[in-house]
């Protein structure tokens, strides 16, 4: 299924930019094929509406602000920080507005450094909760963010299968000579899936320089988590006591575009230099992320019997349920057997 085919995927909120990078200029960010126009208003608060002037069709991101007003650049209709129309520059002033002369707004939060937007008048879930990231023992490090050509769940599948490390991260953190894993329950609850599994892995001297590790091997453990559909968590520990926690975020742009937003917390106050290279093991990383999935289809198969799946698949299987319920719920299931791989 595409992500335009499940629409309770609508009713999450989705991080759709920095918080430092919004400012007075209105600009369009894209969710769910619709384009959203975001400012930051008179009062310091981001707001977020459909970008589209009820006028004439204007979009309100070529537009500008005065006196805390978003401008339509078409007819300079102006409008509040609730959407409504404050002055129409053609008609006298004290005239009032039409009623209908109204955008089509969004709620918005700033949180964790990030602009979340909702499209939903009630979403299923607040924005995650990250533990970590309430904690000031963590510190939270923004990595990246940037639009893939990939299908969310596609995204969100990678970041929740770990078999594909020895193979896809061969070049950097994966070890292609040691593909087998070892045991790991998948647990579920609700439509959050966790699991945790430990293995030897060896310490490069980045990985040296990265953890504060002073030996060759050592046993990680890693616990993964969908905390939402489009939401994941990971969170690496090490024998040394540090955490790594890992947030991968997919905001469907629409069903062939992501915006993917990766930022970690840890637990060891690292330097300036020391988030440096961390960023850049990541972005290395992801980036090999990126090159594989931007070849995968749009069309994300959700009945189990359309793939074939190994017990090493456990936890991806599951999504697919998750994703398929989803669907369900929202009365939007379509069948894989129009599934169409080459899409
Ligand atoms: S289209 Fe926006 S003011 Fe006319
Ligand atoms: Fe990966």
């Amino acid at each position: 299924m595409r992500v335009s085919e499940i629409p309770a995927l609508r009713d999450y909120w989705y991080p759709v930019a920095y918080s430092q990078d919004v400012t007075d200029k209105p600009t369009q960010v894209r969710l769910f094929d619709q384009g959203v126009v975001i400012w930051r208003d008179g009062d310091g608060v981001i707001r977020a509406a459909l970008d589209y002037c009820p006028h004439r069709g204007a979009r309100l991101s070529q537009g500008w602000m005065h006196d805390g007003c978003v401008v339509c650049p078409y007819h300079g209709w102006e409008y509040g920080s609730d959407g409504r129309c404050v002055r129409i520059p053609q008609l006298p002033n004290q005239s009032a507005m039409p009623p209908k002369a109204k955008l089509a707004t969004y709620r918005t939060e700033d949180r964790y450094g990030l602009i979340w937007v909702t499209l939903s008048d009630a979403p299923r879930e607040d924005i995650p909760l990250l533990s970590e990231l309430e904690d000031p023992d963590y510190t939270l490090i923004h990595e990246l963010m940037e639009t893939w050509s990939v299908c969310a769940m596609r995204t969100v599948d990678n970041a929740l299968d770990v078999s594909h490390l020895s193979f896809v991260h061969r070049n950097s953190v994966g070890d292609a000579s040691r593909p087998e894993m070892s045991e790991y329950q998948v647990e579920r609850d609700g439509n959050r899936i966790s699991f945790s599994i430990s293995y030897t892995a060896q310490v490069t001297e980045e990985m040296k320089r990265n953890t504060g590790l002073t030996v060759d091997t050592t046993t990680r453990t890693t616990h993964a988590e969908l905390v939402q559909p489009l939401v994941f968590r990971g969170v690496l520990e090490y024998e040394n006591g540090l955490k790594h926690v890992l947030y991968k975020t997919a905001t469907p742009i629409d069903d062939d575009h992501t915006l993917f937003c990766q930022f970690i917390a840890r637990n060891d106050a690292p330097d300036e230099d020391k988030q440096q290279l961390m960023t850049s093991i990541d972005r290395t990383i992801q980036n090999e992320d990126r090159t594989l999935l931007e070849g995968l289809p749009a069309d994300f198969p959700v009945e189990i019997t359309t793939e074939v799946h190994t017990k090493a698949d456990r936890m991806t299987l599951e999504y697919r349920k998750v994703i398929a319920e989803l669907a369900r719920e929202g009365g939007s299931f379509r069948p894989d057997s129009t599934w169409d791989p080459l899409a």
